[in-house]
Protein backbone atom coordinates (compact mmCIF):
# COMPACT_ATOMS: atom_id res chain seq x y z
CA UNK A 1 0.00 0.00 0.00
CA UNK A 2 1.70 3.18 -1.14
CA UNK A 3 -0.04 5.67 0.79
CA UNK A 4 1.54 3.87 4.31
CA UNK A 5 5.08 4.28 4.98
CA UNK A 6 7.24 3.70 7.84
CA UNK A 7 9.37 6.60 8.28
CA UNK A 8 11.91 7.64 11.14
CA UNK A 9 10.08 4.40 13.01
CA UNK A 10 6.29 6.16 12.98
CA UNK A 11 3.43 4.94 10.29
CA UNK A 12 2.95 7.82 7.48
CA UNK A 13 -0.46 8.22 5.44
CA UNK A 14 0.81 9.96 1.96
CA UNK A 15 3.99 11.50 4.05
CA UNK A 16 1.96 12.65 7.23
CA UNK A 17 3.28 11.39 10.41
CA UNK A 18 0.14 9.70 12.17
CA UNK A 19 1.45 10.25 15.60
CA UNK A 20 1.58 13.75 15.27
CA UNK A 21 -2.33 13.32 13.64
CA UNK A 22 -3.36 11.71 16.73
CA UNK A 23 -1.67 14.33 18.96
CA UNK A 24 -3.30 17.08 16.99
CA UNK A 25 -7.00 15.54 16.78
CA UNK A 26 -6.87 12.92 19.69
CA UNK A 27 -7.35 9.57 19.79
CA UNK A 28 -9.73 7.95 18.85
CA UNK A 29 -9.19 8.44 14.90
CA UNK A 30 -10.30 7.73 10.74
CA UNK A 31 -7.85 9.18 8.88
CA UNK A 32 -8.30 8.80 4.80
CA UNK A 33 -5.80 9.38 2.22
CA UNK A 34 -7.46 10.98 -0.23
CA UNK A 35 -4.48 10.25 -3.06
CA UNK A 36 -5.60 6.72 -2.35
CA UNK A 37 -9.29 7.16 -2.77
CA UNK A 38 -8.83 8.37 -5.70
CA UNK A 39 -6.85 6.20 -7.41
CA UNK A 40 -9.30 3.72 -6.06
CA UNK A 41 -12.05 5.73 -7.98
CA UNK A 42 -10.14 5.88 -11.36
CA UNK A 43 -9.06 2.00 -11.14
CA UNK A 44 -12.74 1.38 -12.09
CA UNK A 45 -13.00 4.11 -13.94
CA UNK A 46 -10.17 2.57 -16.85
CA UNK A 47 -11.23 -0.32 -16.23
CA UNK A 48 -14.77 0.35 -16.94
CA UNK A 49 -15.03 3.96 -19.50
CA UNK A 50 -18.47 2.89 -20.68
CA UNK A 51 -19.75 1.53 -17.57
CA UNK A 52 -21.52 3.71 -14.52
CA UNK A 53 -20.13 3.65 -11.53
CA UNK A 54 -22.14 3.77 -8.40
CA UNK A 55 -20.26 4.15 -5.17
CA UNK A 56 -22.54 2.03 -2.20
CA UNK A 57 -22.55 4.79 0.39
CA UNK A 58 -23.42 2.63 3.24
CA UNK A 59 -19.54 1.43 2.79
CA UNK A 60 -19.00 5.07 3.74
CA UNK A 61 -21.36 7.78 4.04
CA UNK A 62 -18.67 10.89 4.90
CA UNK A 63 -19.50 14.06 2.89
CA UNK A 64 -16.41 15.09 1.95
CA UNK A 65 -15.18 11.90 0.92
CA UNK A 66 -18.45 11.57 -1.26
CA UNK A 67 -17.41 15.09 -2.86
CA UNK A 68 -13.77 13.67 -3.77
CA UNK A 69 -16.11 10.65 -5.48
CA UNK A 70 -18.06 13.05 -7.09
CA UNK A 71 -15.82 14.90 -8.57
CA UNK A 72 -14.25 11.36 -9.99
CA UNK A 73 -17.22 10.97 -11.92
CA UNK A 74 -18.97 8.63 -9.84
CA UNK A 75 -22.61 8.06 -9.06
CA UNK A 76 -24.31 6.36 -5.89
CA UNK A 77 -25.86 3.53 -4.70
CA UNK A 78 -28.07 4.76 -1.88
CA UNK A 79 -30.33 2.08 0.53
CA UNK A 80 -32.37 4.27 2.17
CA UNK A 81 -33.79 8.20 2.20
CA UNK A 82 -30.69 9.05 4.94
CA UNK A 83 -27.90 7.90 2.64
CA UNK A 84 -30.23 9.67 -0.69
CA UNK A 85 -30.07 12.76 0.84
CA UNK A 86 -26.28 12.40 1.66
CA UNK A 87 -25.55 11.84 -1.74
CA UNK A 88 -27.75 14.89 -2.94
CA UNK A 89 -26.01 17.00 0.19
CA UNK A 90 -22.86 15.68 -2.01
CA UNK A 91 -23.77 17.13 -5.49
CA UNK A 92 -24.28 13.52 -6.95
CA UNK A 93 -27.05 14.37 -9.49
CA UNK A 94 -30.18 12.26 -9.41
CA UNK A 95 -29.79 10.33 -12.96
CA UNK A 96 -26.35 9.00 -11.42
CA UNK A 97 -28.20 7.36 -8.21
CA UNK A 98 -30.03 3.94 -8.06
CA UNK A 99 -32.28 3.70 -4.90
CA UNK A 100 -32.22 0.02 -3.90
CA UNK A 101 -33.13 -1.52 -0.33
CA UNK A 102 -35.62 -4.75 0.11
CA UNK A 103 -38.21 -3.07 2.38
CA UNK A 104 -38.86 0.75 1.20
CA UNK A 105 -41.14 2.98 2.81
CA UNK A 106 -44.04 4.84 1.06
CA UNK A 107 -41.83 8.39 1.92
CA UNK A 108 -38.79 6.46 0.77
CA UNK A 109 -40.89 6.03 -2.85
CA UNK A 110 -41.95 9.44 -2.39
CA UNK A 111 -38.50 11.31 -1.87
CA UNK A 112 -36.89 8.93 -4.66
CA UNK A 113 -39.48 9.79 -7.26
CA UNK A 114 -38.73 13.66 -6.35
CA UNK A 115 -35.50 13.38 -6.57
CA UNK A 116 -35.49 11.68 -10.06
CA UNK A 117 -33.56 8.29 -9.27
CA UNK A 118 -34.38 5.53 -10.48
CA UNK A 119 -35.42 2.97 -7.87
CA UNK A 120 -34.57 -0.85 -7.94
CA UNK A 121 -37.81 -3.04 -6.90
CA UNK A 122 -37.11 -6.13 -4.84
CA UNK A 123 -40.28 -7.34 -4.88
CA UNK A 124 -43.61 -7.60 -7.02
CA UNK A 125 -44.90 -6.14 -4.10
CA UNK A 126 -43.12 -3.07 -3.71
CA UNK A 127 -43.53 -2.80 -7.62
CA UNK A 128 -46.99 -2.75 -7.05
CA UNK A 129 -46.98 0.12 -4.26
CA UNK A 130 -43.89 2.27 -6.57
CA UNK A 131 -46.74 2.31 -9.15
CA UNK A 132 -49.40 3.31 -7.09
CA UNK A 133 -47.22 6.11 -5.55
CA UNK A 134 -46.10 7.41 -9.01
CA UNK A 135 -49.63 7.30 -10.41
CA UNK A 136 -50.21 9.73 -7.13
CA UNK A 137 -47.90 12.32 -7.95
CA UNK A 138 -48.10 11.96 -11.47
CA UNK A 139 -44.83 10.44 -12.00
CA UNK A 140 -43.46 7.36 -14.57
CA UNK A 141 -40.81 5.71 -11.95
CA UNK A 142 -38.07 4.43 -13.58
CA UNK A 143 -37.56 0.99 -12.20
CA UNK A 144 -34.96 -1.53 -12.30
CA UNK A 145 -35.29 -5.12 -10.81
CA UNK A 146 -33.33 -6.78 -7.84
CA UNK A 147 -32.94 -10.09 -9.25
CA UNK A 148 -31.66 -12.88 -6.95
CA UNK A 149 -29.32 -14.88 -9.21
CA UNK A 150 -28.97 -17.70 -6.65
CA UNK A 151 -25.21 -18.09 -6.84
CA UNK A 152 -22.98 -18.96 -4.33
CA UNK A 153 -20.30 -16.76 -3.48
CA UNK A 154 -17.26 -17.75 -0.87
CA UNK A 155 -17.53 -14.77 1.86
CA UNK A 156 -18.79 -14.66 5.10
CA UNK A 157 -22.86 -16.53 5.55
CA UNK A 158 -23.77 -12.31 6.89
CA UNK A 159 -22.70 -10.76 3.58
CA UNK A 160 -23.55 -12.74 1.11
CA UNK A 161 -26.71 -12.11 -0.62
CA UNK A 162 -27.36 -13.72 -3.94
CA UNK A 163 -28.43 -17.28 -2.51
CA UNK A 164 -31.59 -18.23 -3.03
CA UNK A 165 -32.22 -18.16 0.57
CA UNK A 166 -31.09 -14.60 1.31
CA UNK A 167 -33.79 -12.03 1.63
CA UNK A 168 -32.52 -10.02 -1.16
CA UNK A 169 -34.05 -10.12 -5.04
CA UNK A 170 -36.79 -11.75 -6.86
CA UNK A 171 -36.33 -15.32 -7.39
CA UNK A 172 -34.65 -15.13 -11.19
CA UNK A 173 -37.28 -18.09 -12.29
CA UNK A 174 -39.79 -15.23 -11.15
CA UNK A 175 -38.42 -12.19 -13.35
CA UNK A 176 -39.98 -12.23 -16.57
CA UNK A 177 -43.42 -12.66 -15.24
CA UNK A 178 -42.75 -9.48 -12.66
CA UNK A 179 -41.22 -7.74 -15.57
CA UNK A 180 -44.04 -8.60 -17.70
CA UNK A 181 -46.32 -7.14 -15.34
CA UNK A 182 -44.66 -3.98 -14.98
CA UNK A 183 -44.57 -3.38 -18.31
CA UNK A 184 -48.69 -3.26 -18.45
CA UNK A 185 -48.65 -0.87 -15.28
CA UNK A 186 -49.43 2.32 -15.44
CA UNK A 187 -46.93 4.66 -13.06
CA UNK A 188 -43.67 2.48 -14.02
CA UNK A 189 -41.24 2.18 -16.78
CA UNK A 190 -38.93 -0.98 -16.36
CA UNK A 191 -35.57 -0.01 -17.55
CA UNK A 192 -33.38 -3.11 -16.35
CA UNK A 193 -31.68 -5.39 -14.29
CA UNK A 194 -29.92 -5.11 -10.89
CA UNK A 195 -27.94 -8.07 -8.97
CA UNK A 196 -25.86 -8.03 -6.24
CA UNK A 197 -24.16 -11.76 -4.80
CA UNK A 198 -22.02 -10.74 -1.33
CA UNK A 199 -19.81 -8.73 -0.33
CA UNK A 200 -15.75 -9.22 0.52
CA UNK A 201 -15.61 -11.71 -2.92
CA UNK A 202 -12.18 -12.99 -3.85
CA UNK A 203 -12.83 -14.57 -6.83
CA UNK A 204 -13.92 -13.33 -10.07
CA UNK A 205 -15.60 -16.66 -11.13
CA UNK A 206 -18.92 -15.84 -9.27
CA UNK A 207 -19.10 -12.44 -10.96
CA UNK A 208 -19.14 -13.97 -14.33
CA UNK A 209 -21.34 -16.88 -13.66
CA UNK A 210 -24.35 -13.65 -11.98
CA UNK A 211 -23.69 -11.65 -15.38
CA UNK A 212 -24.48 -14.62 -17.47
CA UNK A 213 -27.33 -15.18 -15.73
CA UNK A 214 -28.85 -11.68 -16.15
CA UNK A 215 -27.57 -11.54 -19.74
CA UNK A 216 -29.64 -14.73 -20.02
CA UNK A 217 -32.53 -13.16 -17.85
CA UNK A 218 -32.22 -9.80 -20.14
CA UNK A 219 -32.78 -12.00 -23.43
CA UNK A 220 -35.66 -13.27 -21.86
CA UNK A 221 -37.30 -10.08 -21.22
CA UNK A 222 -36.17 -8.72 -24.98
CA UNK A 223 -38.24 -12.18 -26.19
CA UNK A 224 -41.49 -11.21 -24.77
CA UNK A 225 -40.75 -7.40 -25.78
CA UNK A 226 -39.60 -5.78 -22.96
CA UNK A 227 -36.73 -3.25 -23.11
CA UNK A 228 -33.24 -3.26 -20.72
CA UNK A 229 -31.66 0.35 -20.78
CA UNK A 230 -29.49 -0.92 -17.62
CA UNK A 231 -27.73 -3.55 -16.36
CA UNK A 232 -26.53 -3.15 -12.69
CA UNK A 233 -23.62 -6.39 -11.80
CA UNK A 234 -23.42 -4.70 -8.42
CA UNK A 235 -20.95 -4.41 -6.25
CA UNK A 236 -18.69 -6.84 -3.92
CA UNK A 237 -15.14 -6.54 -5.20
CA UNK A 238 -12.64 -7.78 -1.58
CA UNK A 239 -9.92 -6.56 -0.86
CA UNK A 240 -6.89 -8.00 0.63
CA UNK A 241 -7.07 -7.22 4.25
CA UNK A 242 -4.45 -9.86 5.44
CA UNK A 243 -0.88 -9.89 3.88
CA UNK A 244 -0.93 -13.27 2.52
CA UNK A 245 -5.14 -12.32 0.40
CA UNK A 246 -4.61 -11.67 -3.17
CA UNK A 247 -7.89 -9.83 -4.43
CA UNK A 248 -9.04 -9.53 -7.90
CA UNK A 249 -8.47 -5.63 -9.17
CA UNK A 250 -11.28 -3.80 -11.12
CA UNK A 251 -9.30 -4.67 -14.24
CA UNK A 252 -9.35 -8.47 -13.94
CA UNK A 253 -13.25 -7.97 -12.67
CA UNK A 254 -13.84 -6.56 -16.57
CA UNK A 255 -11.99 -9.64 -17.96
CA UNK A 256 -14.13 -11.43 -16.46
CA UNK A 257 -17.73 -9.71 -16.63
CA UNK A 258 -17.00 -7.74 -19.70
CA UNK A 259 -17.00 -10.06 -22.53
CA UNK A 260 -20.13 -12.01 -21.21
CA UNK A 261 -22.19 -8.23 -21.48
CA UNK A 262 -20.68 -7.24 -24.60
CA UNK A 263 -21.83 -10.80 -26.25
CA UNK A 264 -25.13 -11.26 -24.70
CA UNK A 265 -25.55 -7.35 -25.99
CA UNK A 266 -24.86 -8.23 -29.27
CA UNK A 267 -26.49 -11.51 -29.50
CA UNK A 268 -29.61 -9.59 -28.24
CA UNK A 269 -29.23 -6.44 -30.19
CA UNK A 270 -29.62 -3.96 -27.27
CA UNK A 271 -27.34 -1.71 -26.08
CA UNK A 272 -27.87 -1.16 -22.56
CA UNK A 273 -25.62 1.19 -19.67
CA UNK A 274 -23.57 -1.48 -17.95
CA UNK A 275 -23.39 -0.52 -14.16
CA UNK A 276 -21.36 -1.69 -10.89
CA UNK A 277 -21.77 -0.78 -7.14
CA UNK A 278 -18.61 -1.13 -5.58
CA UNK A 279 -18.05 0.11 -2.20
CA UNK A 280 -15.31 -1.45 -0.12
CA UNK A 281 -12.76 -1.84 -3.05
CA UNK A 282 -13.10 1.57 -3.84
CA UNK A 283 -12.69 2.77 -0.14
CA UNK A 284 -11.77 0.17 2.34
CA UNK A 285 -7.83 1.03 2.07
CA UNK A 286 -7.79 4.77 2.14
CA UNK A 287 -8.45 4.91 5.54
CA UNK A 288 -6.74 3.57 8.87
CA UNK A 289 -8.03 3.77 12.32
CA UNK A 290 -6.21 5.08 15.37
CA UNK A 291 -6.75 3.94 18.58
CA UNK A 292 -4.23 4.85 22.16
CA UNK A 293 -3.04 2.13 23.98
CA UNK A 294 -4.52 2.59 27.67
CA UNK A 295 -3.31 -0.65 29.88
CA UNK A 296 -1.59 -3.99 28.75
CA UNK A 297 -2.67 -6.56 31.01
CA UNK A 298 -0.34 -9.73 31.06
CA UNK A 299 -2.86 -12.70 31.74
CA UNK A 300 -4.51 -15.62 30.23
CA UNK A 301 -3.49 -13.80 26.86
CA UNK A 302 -1.50 -10.68 26.60
CA UNK A 303 -4.39 -8.24 26.08
CA UNK A 304 -3.63 -4.43 24.99
CA UNK A 305 -6.64 -2.35 25.76
CA UNK A 306 -7.27 0.29 23.14
CA UNK A 307 -9.54 3.63 23.48
CA UNK A 308 -11.94 1.92 20.94
CA UNK A 309 -13.46 -1.18 20.64
CA UNK A 310 -16.82 -2.60 18.32
CA UNK A 311 -18.47 0.64 18.75
CA UNK A 312 -16.17 2.55 16.31
CA UNK A 313 -14.81 -0.71 14.23
CA UNK A 314 -17.50 -3.61 14.30
CA UNK A 315 -16.39 -5.73 11.46
CA UNK A 316 -14.26 -7.97 13.54
CA UNK A 317 -17.02 -8.93 16.04
CA UNK A 318 -19.15 -9.01 13.54
CA UNK A 319 -18.24 -11.04 10.92
CA UNK A 320 -14.70 -11.86 12.59
CA UNK A 321 -12.98 -9.86 10.62
CA UNK A 322 -9.28 -9.66 10.25
CA UNK A 323 -8.08 -5.93 10.11
CA UNK A 324 -4.25 -5.89 9.96
CA UNK A 325 -2.43 -3.83 12.94
CA UNK A 326 0.66 -1.69 12.97
CA UNK A 327 2.21 -0.20 16.51
CA UNK A 328 2.13 3.22 14.62
CA UNK A 329 5.04 4.93 16.81
CA UNK A 330 6.91 2.03 16.81
CA UNK A 331 6.36 0.77 12.96
CA UNK A 332 9.84 -0.18 12.81
CA UNK A 333 9.96 -2.26 15.59
CA UNK A 334 10.50 -6.04 15.21
CA UNK A 335 7.82 -8.71 16.15
CA UNK A 336 8.21 -9.38 19.44
CA UNK A 337 5.09 -10.60 21.59
CA UNK A 338 1.88 -11.58 20.86
CA UNK A 339 -1.12 -9.63 21.71
CA UNK A 340 -5.21 -9.38 21.74
CA UNK A 341 -6.18 -6.43 20.97
CA UNK A 342 -9.24 -5.27 23.05
CA UNK A 343 -11.33 -2.42 23.12
CA UNK A 344 -13.36 -0.68 26.25
CA UNK A 345 -16.66 -2.10 26.05
CA UNK A 346 -18.38 -4.44 28.68
CA UNK A 347 -18.57 -7.78 26.47
CA UNK A 348 -16.45 -10.26 25.78
CA UNK A 349 -16.58 -10.29 22.21
CA UNK A 350 -15.42 -6.55 22.10
CA UNK A 351 -11.79 -8.11 20.57
CA UNK A 352 -10.25 -5.73 17.42
CA UNK A 353 -7.32 -7.84 16.56
CA UNK A 354 -6.54 -11.70 17.74
CA UNK A 355 -3.39 -13.32 18.81
CA UNK A 356 -0.84 -10.62 16.79
CA UNK A 357 2.99 -10.53 16.71
CA UNK A 358 3.79 -6.70 17.38
CA UNK A 359 6.83 -5.08 18.59
CA UNK A 360 7.00 -4.37 22.54
CA UNK A 361 3.64 -2.37 23.58
CA UNK A 362 3.24 -0.15 26.67
CA UNK A 363 0.36 2.31 27.51
CA UNK A 364 -0.08 5.28 25.20
CA UNK A 365 1.18 3.13 22.69
CA UNK A 366 -0.48 4.29 18.94
CA UNK A 367 -2.03 1.39 17.29
CA UNK A 368 -3.39 1.38 14.08
CA UNK A 369 -5.88 -0.47 12.28
CA UNK A 370 -5.42 -0.73 8.57
CA UNK A 371 -8.01 -1.20 5.72
CA UNK A 372 -11.07 0.38 8.19
CA UNK A 373 -12.26 2.47 5.55
CA UNK A 374 -15.09 0.81 4.11
CA UNK A 375 -18.00 -0.35 6.93
CA UNK A 376 -15.63 1.23 9.76
CA UNK A 377 -16.98 4.66 10.75
CA UNK A 378 -20.33 3.94 8.76
CA UNK A 379 -21.61 0.82 11.07
CA UNK A 380 -20.18 3.09 14.10
CA UNK A 381 -22.77 2.96 17.23
CA UNK A 382 -22.53 5.16 20.66
CA UNK A 383 -22.79 1.87 22.93
CA UNK A 384 -21.64 2.04 26.37
CA UNK A 385 -21.96 5.62 26.45
CA UNK A 386 -18.96 5.72 24.10
CA UNK A 387 -19.24 9.27 21.85
CA UNK A 388 -18.35 8.59 17.88
CA UNK A 389 -14.66 9.81 17.05
CA UNK A 390 -13.52 12.64 14.38
CA UNK A 391 -12.21 11.87 11.17
CA UNK A 392 -9.54 13.47 9.54
CA UNK A 393 -8.85 13.87 5.73
CA UNK A 394 -4.98 13.58 4.40
CA UNK A 395 -4.90 15.33 1.20
CA UNK A 396 -2.50 17.70 -0.42
CA UNK A 397 0.23 16.73 2.33
CA UNK A 398 -2.00 18.61 4.87
CA UNK A 399 -4.45 16.85 7.31
CA UNK A 400 -8.31 18.25 7.44
CA UNK A 401 -11.05 17.56 10.03
CA UNK A 402 -14.00 15.97 7.88
CA UNK A 403 -16.15 15.68 10.98
CA UNK A 404 -15.85 16.81 14.32
CA UNK A 405 -15.92 14.15 17.07
CA UNK A 406 -19.21 13.84 19.27
CA UNK A 407 -19.29 15.11 22.95
CA UNK A 408 -21.59 13.49 25.41
CA UNK A 409 -24.17 15.32 24.69
CA UNK A 410 -25.01 12.90 21.43
CA UNK A 411 -25.87 10.39 24.44
CA UNK A 412 -28.74 12.90 25.29
CA UNK A 413 -30.11 14.21 22.10
CA UNK A 414 -33.58 13.69 21.57
CA UNK A 415 -34.16 12.20 24.64
CA UNK A 416 -37.33 13.03 26.80
CA UNK A 417 -37.80 12.88 30.38
CA UNK A 418 -41.34 13.17 31.53
CA UNK A 419 -41.68 15.99 33.92
CA UNK A 420 -43.66 13.43 36.34
CA UNK A 421 -40.10 12.37 36.66
CA UNK A 422 -38.43 14.94 37.22
CA UNK A 423 -39.55 15.53 40.29
N1 LIG B 1 -24.84 -2.88 -3.76
C1 LIG B 1 -25.68 -3.54 -2.94
C2 LIG B 1 -27.07 -3.74 -3.35
C3 LIG B 1 -25.20 -4.03 -1.71
O1 LIG B 1 -26.03 -4.71 -0.94
C4 LIG B 1 -23.86 -3.80 -1.33
C5 LIG B 1 -23.36 -4.27 -0.04
C6 LIG B 1 -23.02 -3.09 -2.22
C7 LIG B 1 -23.55 -2.65 -3.43
C8 LIG B 1 -21.58 -2.81 -1.93
O2 LIG B 1 -20.83 -3.98 -1.82
P1 LIG B 1 -19.25 -3.92 -1.63
O3 LIG B 1 -18.63 -3.49 -2.93
O4 LIG B 1 -18.95 -2.93 -0.54
O5 LIG B 1 -18.88 -5.27 -1.25
N2 LIG B 1 -20.93 -4.53 6.56
C9 LIG B 1 -20.35 -5.61 5.81
C10 LIG B 1 -20.61 -5.51 4.33
C11 LIG B 1 -22.07 -5.47 3.96
C12 LIG B 1 -22.31 -5.32 2.48
C13 LIG B 1 -23.75 -5.24 2.17
N3 LIG B 1 -24.08 -4.87 0.83
C14 LIG B 1 -18.86 -5.67 6.10
O6 LIG B 1 -18.36 -4.84 6.87
O7 LIG B 1 -18.14 -6.54 5.59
Amino acid sequence: KDHLRAEGGHLTIDGVDVVDLAEEFGTPLYVTSEARLRANARAYREAFPEALIYFAVKANGNLALLRILAEEGLGADVFSAGELSLVRMAGIPGEKVLFNGNSKRTEELKMALEAGVRISADSLDELLALAEVAKEMGEEAEVAFRVNPDVSAKTHPKIATGLKTSKFGIPWQDLVEVYERAMGLEGVKPVGLHCHIGSQILDTAPFVEAAARMMELAGRIVEVGGKIEMMDFGGGLGIPYTPETAAPTPSQLASGIKPVFEEGCRRLGISPRMILEPGRSIVADSTIFLTRVNVVKRAHVNFVGVDAGFNLLARPMLYDAYHHVVVANKADGRAEERYTVVGPICESGDVLAKDRNLPRIERGDLIAMLDAGAYGFSMASVYNGQPRCPEVLVGGGRAELIRRGEDQSVLLSGQVVPARLLK
